[in-house]
């Protein structure tokens, strides 16, 4: 069964290739000239949370970043090249970090268990809860208190977005990139936008981590 959906991907590609070309004949020939896309996505890594798809967006739209459960650790050279590639070079106008309620990453941490390499990973979270522990606990909902910490979450990785020098410089610029918080609900594959203050935040910031 895994083997035929194996071949399914190239048959799929194909037809992929052909409907592309239908809508447009050079598609690939544009597409093969380079990218200048107005997004930069750092998701979580879940199969369930396509970047382009759930934005209606097409190939060389979104520069995208994913990793279990959506985190910019300030160790994480993979994140922050990926940051500083999108804002310096193909100077995107938006970062978003979209987190998504049923994160398994989230739920995780919230346990108190012993999950091995995973634990370093996670700990990035239970810092999330640690800063935001007297709102969290006032939660009685065990669900309501999940759903939050995954919204806290994309807000304190947003903070991180914004502390690196390639987004405070850029910002005093050109006005942009602009950083957003969004969650995704599998219910219902609605976007929520959690309308972080950015530039507040940008301006609260900068009294600590002003790095130009
Ligand atoms: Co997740």
């Amino acid at each position: 069964m895994s083997n035929e959906l194996y071949q399914q991907v190239f048959e799929n590609n194909r037809r992929w290739v052909e409907s592309k070309k239908a809508q447009d004949v050079d598609f690939f020939e544009k597409l093969s000239r380079g990218q200048d896309p107005d997004f930069l996505f750092i998701g979580c890594a879940d199969s369930r949370v396509p970047a382009n798809e759930i934005m209606g967006l097409e190939p060389g739209d979104v520069f995208v970043h994913r990793n279990v459960a959506n985190l910019v650790p300030n160790t994480d050279m993979n994140a922050h090249a990926v940051i500083q590639y999108a804002v310096e070079y193909l100077k995107v106008d938006h970062v978003i970090v979209c987190g998504h309620y049923g994160c398994g990453g989230v739920a995780a941490a919230m346990k108190s268990e012993d999950l091995g390499q995973l634990n370093g990973w996670l700990r990035e979270i239970r810092d999330v809860y640690r800063m935001h522990s007297k709102e969290l606990n006032a939660i009685e909902d065990e669900e309501a208190r999940y759903r939050r910490l995954v919204e806290l979450n994309v807000q304190e990785q947003c903070i991180n977005v914004i502390k690196t020098s390639w987004v405070q410089r850029s910002f005093r610029a050109r006005g942009f990139p602009i950083v957003h918080g969004w969650c995704f609900a599998l219910e219902d594959g609605l976007l929520k936008d959690l309308k972080i203050p950015f530039e507040s935040i940008l301006e609260g910031i900068r009294e600590i981590y002003k790095l130009d």
